[in-house]
């Protein structure tokens, strides 16, 4: 078992900078698909059903927290649930399908604004629900799409491989991409704020196909929208995590951003992208999700490189650096988080001297 304080979050005060007893850990996308409880489950119940009713959400919130000895719970939702109650008609095939692409001037106008209590209850009850059933404190992170990403899929209509619709729709229609950014950005500020207001206790943006974009446009579209949807959680008075996948071209732009904790892939070893956020962020990542499928010898070598190169200054959350095959042995995950918090422990007296 690893050391684990029972009445504060190593997540959160890692979150914040502080120093910590261990690395905590969790995985992006830890509740799914590689796990056989979940599956089981999922023979059942289709994937929106589960997202919608508040008693299964939360079940499979806590799947992975049963398991492992996780430092966070990630509500179970998608990125492109809020867009469902913005009146956008979608499936999930398994990846998300929009029935109507959003091409033109008409459909940007006519996306409703999004105000969650009425258009999402299901997903602030969710994380009430999660709040009294996690075990040993836990804190519970929520989260939505960042606006670019939502956009590469309200485009496309369909996931692309490099998303080419919606790149060559922010050239051909430069202001009313600006405008359907905007719009996706003001919604996702609206709905991360009252996922606060329902408990979660960290906020996080998925900005999962940001890094496809040259530097210019990233600034001018995807980080522009960011910082829109950031700035309105300033009052929650959480910590806020800004991914962005692929971003190593994009870290000074993505050091600007408003937001604690900086959410990196596992293209550019944490020592650099430190020294290029600089102090004053928190960082996040980034073992490649492959390295999951390595012998177990080399995945601990594999978490031991990013361990050392994130370094012993404060405010480093292990994570991967994207989230998690379906394909992935439950037990890798096990080996994995055991081993962070075993080999980043140390007596007190070490912690405050990095402090
Ligand atoms: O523990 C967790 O993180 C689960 C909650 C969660 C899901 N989707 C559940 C889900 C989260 C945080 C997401 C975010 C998400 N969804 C992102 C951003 C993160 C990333 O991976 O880049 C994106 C781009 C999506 C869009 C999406 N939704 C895709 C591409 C897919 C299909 C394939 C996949 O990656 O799983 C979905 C469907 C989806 N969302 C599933 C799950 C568990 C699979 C549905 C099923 O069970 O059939």
């Amino acid at each position: 078992m690893s050391a684990r304080a029972a009445d504060t979050s190593v997540f959160l005060a890692a979150c914040r900078r502080e120093p910590v007893p261990y690395r905590p850990i969790w995985i992006m996308r830890q509740a799914g698909r590689y796990l056989p409880e979940y599956r089981q489950l999922r023979a059942k119940v289709d994937f929106e059903t589960l997202t919608r009713t508040p008693e299964l959400a939360a079940e499979v919130t806590l799947q992975p927290i049963k398991r492992f000895a996780l430092d966070a719970a990630i509500l179970f939702s998608d990125i492109m649930t809020p867009l469902q109650g913005m009146g956008v008609d979608l499936t999930f095939a398994p990846g998300p399908v929009v029935r109507e692409p959003i091409r033109t001037e008409a459909a940007i106008d006519g996306l409703r604004a999004l105000v969650p209590e009425r258009d999402v209850p299901f997903v602030l009850e969710s994380i009430r629900l999660i709040r009294a059933e996690a075990p040993r404190g836990l804190p519970l992170i929520g989260f939505a799409g960042g606006p670019f990403t939502l956009f590469c899929y309200l485009v496309c209509g369909r996931p692309e491989k490099e998303f080419e619709t919606a790149r060559a729709f922010l050239y051909s229609h430069p202001e009313a991409s600006l405008r359907l950014l905007e719009r996706l950005a003001d919604a996702m500020g609206a709905y991360l704020a009252a996922q606060a207001k329902a408990g979660a206790q960290a906020l996080m943006l998925f900005e999962s196909w940001a890094g496809l974009l040259a530097p210019p446009a990233f600034e001018r579209f995807a980080l522009h929208a960011a910082q829109r949807t950031l700035a309105a959680l300033r009052a929650a008075g959480v910590p806020r995590i800004y991914y962005v996948n692929q971003c190593g071209a994009l870290l000074e732009a993505v050091a600007g951003a408003e937001a604690e904790v900086i959410g990196v892939d596992w293209r550019m070893p944490l020592d650099r992208v430190r020294r290029r956020l600089g102090p004053a962020k928190a960082v996040q990542g980034n073992l490649d999700p492959a390295a999951l499928f390595a012998a177990p010898e080399e995945l601990e070598r594999q978490a031991e490189r990013v361990l050392a190169e994130a370094g012993s200054a404060p405010g480093h959350i292990f994570n991967l650096g994207h989230g998690i095959w379906p394909h992935t042995d439950p037990e890798a995950v096990k080996r994995l988080v055991d081993y962070v918090h075993e080999r980043s422990a140390r007596p007190p007296h070490a912690v405050k001297a990095t402090s």
